[in-house]
């Protein structure tokens, strides 16, 4: 275990990095967090107490719990020249851009009071990212809609915290809705971590340099942001807006499959999951549920539940295994909480950062742990020889 990562050169992977986080058959559909099913984290546990066990191993016991959430709680504001960094992008700047560049500005206010080779200072880092993430995910959304910034409430869980700061009106007390926070909840549990990605790879790979934590988990937002990875769930909702009715499914399946149409089925298909994603499975069934709960009818859910049905029972994708991804359904909930579509990966970032500093830390307490070479296989020029510009 030389910590070195062996890329998928698209000749096959080998797997050369440990880890104990996370455990994921992608032919049988298991998500395992430290050894706890996802199915069962899901139905009992909290995103916080996700985030304790992803980062310490074990589930907390209360005091654990007690302890944790309340260093998270009074980490949770940004600095205050960190509003005047937001500042210097136009309204309309995509929320990804403006949280990946604020969680790297983080750097500049903590980065030289961090020794990364200190335990105690790796955890304080990880602390901070999860309390500060939904405090900066709700300056990006209060930005782009011109509202005043609002403070974390000490006073309220982790998610009805971030919604409140999301939503609140400063001219009347907001009504935090039990549903909402729950499903949000659960969407954060189902995110939070999923082995070697291609945003925690990332965030790994740069850590693996010795480069603080707030600029590896920077760099694993941007990574995360493509269409092809967590930029997914935004992708979805503007196929299924651009799909608009069920009668219009068939010809999107039949474009989807069309190697001359670059339209891709997003929400489909994964890197390792030749089964159901264990999360779409409960994603799928959350969605029913948490619209009805809200009073929502969402003609989309529709439109994405007959685009499963028809892909399902098509021969290009059961041959090719494409099944929906943790991506398909998600964007229909957060629409439903009234979250954005462009925030829909902002989302997504807020819990990986529970798996992301989980891994950074790893990776530091890995014994020999080395910083990350990948190798290529290379189909270049043979070796020749310089020829004077004269000459060619
Ligand atoms: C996430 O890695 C993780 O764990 C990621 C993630 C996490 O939690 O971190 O799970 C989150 O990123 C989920 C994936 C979200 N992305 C999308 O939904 C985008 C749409 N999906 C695809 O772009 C694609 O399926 C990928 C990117 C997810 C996987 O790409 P691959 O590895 O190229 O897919 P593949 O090798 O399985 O493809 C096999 C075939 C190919 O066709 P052929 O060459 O065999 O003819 O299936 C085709 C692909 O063209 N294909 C699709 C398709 N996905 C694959 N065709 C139509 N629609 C699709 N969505």
């Amino acid at each position: 275990d030389t910590g070195h990562f062996t890329y998928d050169q698209g000749y096959g992977s080998t797997a050369s990095t440990k880890s104990a986080i996370t455990y994921i058959d992608g032919d049988k559909g298991v998500l395992l967090y430290r050894g706890y099913p996802i199915e069962q984290l899901a139905e009992h546990s909290s995103f916080l107490e996700v985030a304790y066990l992803l980062l310490n191993g074990e589930l907390p016991k209360k005091a654990e719990f007690d302890s944790f959430s309340n260093e998270i709680t009074h980490h949770t504001m940004m600095h205050e020249s960190q509003k005047e960094f937001f500042k210097g992008f136009h309204h309309d700047a995509h929320p990804m851009a403006m949280l990946a560049a604020s969680v790297a500005s983080m750097s500049a206010f903590y980065h030289d009071k961090i020794n990364v080779e200190d335990p105690a200072d790796r955890r304080l880092a990880a602390i901070r990212l999860i309390a500060k993430m939904p405090t900066l995910a709700a300056g990006c959304f209060r930005y782009s809609i011109d509202w005043p910034f609002r403070y974390p409430r000490n006073n309220l869980e982790y998610v009805d915290r971030f919604l409140h700061m999301m939503f609140e009106v400063p001219s009347e007390p907001l009504q935090l809705s039990p549903v909402a926070a729950k499903a949000l909840d659960l969407l954060f549990i189902l995110h939070a971590d999923h082995e070697q990605n291609a945003s925690t790879s990332t965030v790994r790979l740069v850590g693996s340099t010795g480069a603080n934590p707030y600029a590896s988990i920077a760099a694993g937002i941007t990574a995360l942001w493509g269409p092809a990875h967590g930029g997914a769930n935004e992708a979805v909702l503007k196929m299924l807006n651009e799909i608009g009715t069920p009668d219009k499914v068939e010809s999107a399946v039949l474009r989807a499959k069309d190697k001359n149409d670059s339209f891709r089925l997003m929400g489909f298909g994964h890197r390792v999951y030749k089964n159901f994603d264990p999360r779409a499975k409960i994603i799928r069934e959350m969605t029913h549920k948490v619209l009805n709960e809200l009073g929502v009818n969402d003609p989309l859910l529709e439109v994405a539940v007959k685009l499963e049905e028809a892909a399902l029972k098509d021969d290009y994708f059961v041959e090719r295994k494409l099944y929906p991804n943790v991506d398909f359904y998600s964007g229909i909930i957060y629409k439903a909480l009234g979250i954005p579509t462009e925030m829909f990966t902002v989302m997504f970032a807020i819990a990986r950062t529970a798996g992301w500093i989980a891994h950074w830390i790893e990776q530091h307490e890995t014994p020999g742990s080395r910083i990350g070479r990948p190798r290529q296989i290379y189909v270049g020029s043979d070796v020749r020889d310089y020829i004077p510009g004269a000459k060619r």
